[in-house]
């Protein structure tokens, strides 16, 4: 018989996640299906859990941005088969209550009660954690909070699978591209789209995490005239020249006035890719306003800043973003700066958060073979 325990990345305390034997999930309702794990990423997100900014409570498997190869399936399950190759959007959704019906998948009134949206292996975004809690009931930490399946563990269990599982083609082709449609590339693509932005406008992307740069990168690909991208991070920086965006390193000078310089005046869009650890120039002191204050400074009158926060209808976006993966028109993955086995995550967690040693995206591989 097959082991039913599995390894999972789970959370200890601040600063520190441990690789744990944690029991394999099961199909809890006929619309589940069971992934067999071949890619899960680290995301900006699980940072602020693993430095104890949340409720996050210790036990909390991480991971939110997940594929992998369809291994069992419930028996209402129609769209998908057993060995298919999927993708999920880090939100869960039950694609039957009224917002997912509206296409805002990621308030979804139906996963998380009480509560519109939900995710895996985040904090306070529902009961689907380890997959071991019934369906829709909710696991109360101190705070009230709820938790979450995970997806750094060699399984997880997708509930309304036919609605949250994007299929891929076959084989392991596009693996490090194909994983950004998790979260990643949808989120940077909605902070453009959600600033207004036409071909031909100039924009400023503030931060060149993750998500800054593949908002860069959308913005490149939707043809726009002048794209910067703000950070003090050399590495993340090299990054966005690397996509022909224009690097300004708000450590060296002003940032706004250094784009209006570059610019010629101000940019039609702005994109706040930072979040609420936005730091000043000197890079120790966190300043939460100030990528706000910039974005209005440096956008003319009647130009648009988009802020995507923590929200993202990611299945508005990924269908067409992996057509263009598979068209060889997008190739997101020049993001990807580490790949790396279950039992390196420990120590990648740690590197991450540090962003030392040019860590910018890593993607974890619990079952190997990549
Ligand atoms: N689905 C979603 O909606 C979603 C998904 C992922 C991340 N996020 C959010 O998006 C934000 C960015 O995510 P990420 O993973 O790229 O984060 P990240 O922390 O890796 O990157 C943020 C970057 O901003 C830079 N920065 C800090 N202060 C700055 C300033 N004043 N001006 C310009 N740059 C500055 C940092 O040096 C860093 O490189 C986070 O707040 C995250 O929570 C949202
Ligand atoms: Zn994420």
């Amino acid at each position: 018989m097959a082991s039913q325990t599995m390894k999972a990345v789970n959370y200890v305390g601040p600063h520190k996640v441990k690789v744990e034997e944690v029991s394999k999930p099961k199909i809890e309702h006929p619309d589940d299906i069971i992934v067999k794990v071949t890619t899960s990423a680290i995301c900006g997100s699980d940072l602020h859990m693993y430095e104890g900014r949340t409720a996050a409570e210790p036990g909390i498997t991480f991971g939110h941005e997940n594929m992998g190869i369809v291994e069992e399936l419930g028996e209402g399950v129609t769209l998908l088969q057993k060995g298919d190759r999927v993708v999920m959007p880090f939100n869960v959704a039950d694609g039957r209550c009224r917002n997912c019906e509206e296409g805002k998948t990621a308030f979804c009134t139906g996963v998380n009660p009480g509560f519109a949206g939900g995710a895996y292996g985040y904090v306070a975004m529902g009961p689907y954690r380890g997959g071991k809690l019934p369906r829709c009931a909710a696991s109360s930490s101190k705070d009230g909070m709820l938790t979450f399946p995970q997806g750094q563990a060699q399984y997880i269990r997708i509930p309304y699978a036919d609605f949250n599982a994007l299929k891929l083609p076959p084989g392991k082709e596009h693996e490090a591209d194909f994983i950004l449609l998790a979260d990643i590339f949808p989120t940077g693509w909605h902070g453009v789209e959600i600033s207004g932005f036409q071909p031909g406008e100039s924009i400023a992307v503030f931060g060149a995490g993750p998500v800054g740069l593949m908002a860069a990168y959308s913005a490149v690909l939707r043809g726009a005239s002048n794209v910067f991208v703000v950070d003090r991070v050399p590495e993340r920086l090299a990054a966005a020249a690397k996509i022909n965006a224009i690097p300004i390193d708000f450590s060296k000078g002003d940032a706004v006035e250094q784009i209006i310089k570059a610019n010629g005046g101000e940019v039609d869009r702005s994109v706040d890719a930072v979040g609420y650890q936005a730091v000043g120039s000197g890079g120790n002191k966190e300043e939460p306003n100030i990528v706000l204050e910039n974005m209005i400074k440096v956008t003319r009158a009647c130009g648009g800043l988009g802020i995507p926060g923590l929200y993202c209808n990611v299945k508005s976006y990924n269908r067409y973003l992996r057509d263009l993966i598979i068209a060889g028109r997008a190739k997101p993955s020049f993001v990807v700066s580490h790949e790396i086995g279950i039992e390196d995550a420990e120590v990648a967690y740690e590197k991450f958060d540090k962003r030392i040693d040019g860590y910018t995206k890593v993607l974890i591989h619990p079952n190997g073979g990549f």
